[in-house]
């Protein structure tokens, strides 16, 4: 979310009681390194005070258009100049109504009016006020004009109802924010990537696994999306939801992940396998519990598919990045995976009992045919975006056309 740092959000609020929302994502953007302004209409007013927003935006709140002293300030002009992204949040069916029509009597539509600024509008209100005719109407006019319409979602609603007309949540109005500032640099490619643990049973009951968060392969997956790729992410058993716009696929164990990327691999510009692989599996799965008899047991395992060695040696075979997670001599390690697996990329990152997995920053290097990059510790979320750039270089300049 790198990208949102310093940019200029101007938020409009209207009134709706979807308001208290626009709270938190203001906190969120100033937490992102955005600036924020407020402009909130007089039924906005009604659900949330300006006090509420000025605390939080670290500015004062912009309410009227024939106020001498905010006009002074920074009038509608101004801000309608000043703003890198005009979001609506929420968005009432009579503000979508007014911004319309083209009116100007109060700040938010002038304002609106006066500025070339992207428009993008989060509408929340009642499922049968969503579905009218002349909402629908209007937001297909709004669209023909090119404002961004992010949501409604569906769900239940402040009024007791169940539809669509939820505003959609702050965090994914953050995701449509970034995506809408970055540049879409791997439009018309598709990325497999797989991300998380697998588990390997034993018996109906216990399997071995490792301690695989998911968090960086989520990261590099809502990053690929971002930049205009059609993502597809495998993952195993994870606490994380999948990113906005991304299709996933769960599976269990190796044999699962193997039979997925083989499926998936002939559709793929790219493959990033992220995954914590396991290494080893259970040479016999016990159909039943394994009782507590003997003093000791020994288990026996036999090596799994290495998948990603697999796909190395097609002879028609997508861009392809590894991970190495590796507890000593990690770049060593990493330069011999690069060759045995027949890499284009490797991702080569010290993991230990609190660093790499779990932990939500990473540091690693980046080894390819041509150089190396390390990267030093940053929140996985930026580190992938910087990824994923590397990946879109080195991708293009082995596909230059
Ligand atoms: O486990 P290892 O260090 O060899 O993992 C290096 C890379 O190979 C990682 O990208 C991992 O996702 C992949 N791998 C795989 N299948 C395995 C083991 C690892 O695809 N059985």
């Amino acid at each position: 979310m790198e990208i949102i740092r310093d940019k200029r959000i101007l938020i409009g609020v209207s009134g709706s009681i979807s308001a208290y929302k626009t709270a938190d994502l203001i906190r969120k953007l100033r937490d992102l390194g955005a600036a924020v302004r407020v402009i909130m209409t007089e039924a906005a007013q009604e659900f949330i005070t300006p006090l509420t927003f000025q605390a939080l935006s670290g500015k004062a709140v912009h309410t009227k258009l024939m106020d001498p002293s905010q006009e002074l300030a920074m009038g509608h002009i101004a801000l309608a100049r000043w703003a890198d992204l005009i979001l609506i949040a929420p968005a009432s069916a009579d503000i979508i109504a007014r911004i319309v029509q083209g009116r100007s009597y109060d700040l938010l539509t002038a304002t609106c009016l006066a500025t070339t600024t992207p428009i993008a509008i989060a509408p929340s209100m009642n499922q049968q006020m969503w579905h009218a005719i002349a909402v629908q109407e209007n937001i297909a006019t709004l669209i023909r004009r090119g404002v961004k319409i992010w949501g409604p979602n569906s769900g239940s609603q402040a009024c007791g109802e169940w539809g669509l007309g939820r505003m959609v949540e702050p965090k994914e109005l953050i995701y449509q924010i970034a995506k809408l500032f970055t540049h879409p640099y791997l439009t018309g490619l598709s990325v497999l990537i797989t991300a998380g643990p697998t588990r390997e049973y034993l018996d109906p009951v216990r399997f071995l696994s490792n301690r695989s968060s998911g968090k960086m392969g989520y990261a590099l997956a809502a990053a690929a999306e971002a930049a205009g790729a059609q993502v597809t992410l495998i993952s195993g058993p994870t606490n994380l939801d999948a990113p906005v716009g991304i299709q996933k696929i769960k599976i269990d164990t190796v044999q699962q992940m193997s039979d997925q990327v083989l499926s998936l691999i002939s559709k793929a510009d790219i493959f990033i396998s992220c995954a914590a692989v396991s290494d080893y599996q259970p040479t016999h799965i016990s159909s039943q519990k394994i009782k507590k008899i003997d003093k000791k047991i020994t288990l026996e395992l036999e090596q799994t598919t290495d998948i990603l060695k697999t796909i190395g040696e097609q002879p028609h075979k997508p861009f392809l990045v590894g991970f190495a997670a590796e507890t000593e001599d990690y770049k060593k390690n990493a330069r011999v995976k690069f060759i045995v697996k027949n890499l284009d990329m490797i991702v080569a990152n010290p993991v230990g009992y609190h660093q790499g997995f779990e932990v939500d920053a990473n540091e690693c290097t980046v080894i390819w045919d041509k150089g190396e990059i390390d990267f030093p510790l940053f929140p996985k979320t930026v580190l992938a975006q910087k990824l994923i750039q590397q990946i879109a270089r080195c991708y293009y300049e082995k596909h230059p056309n």
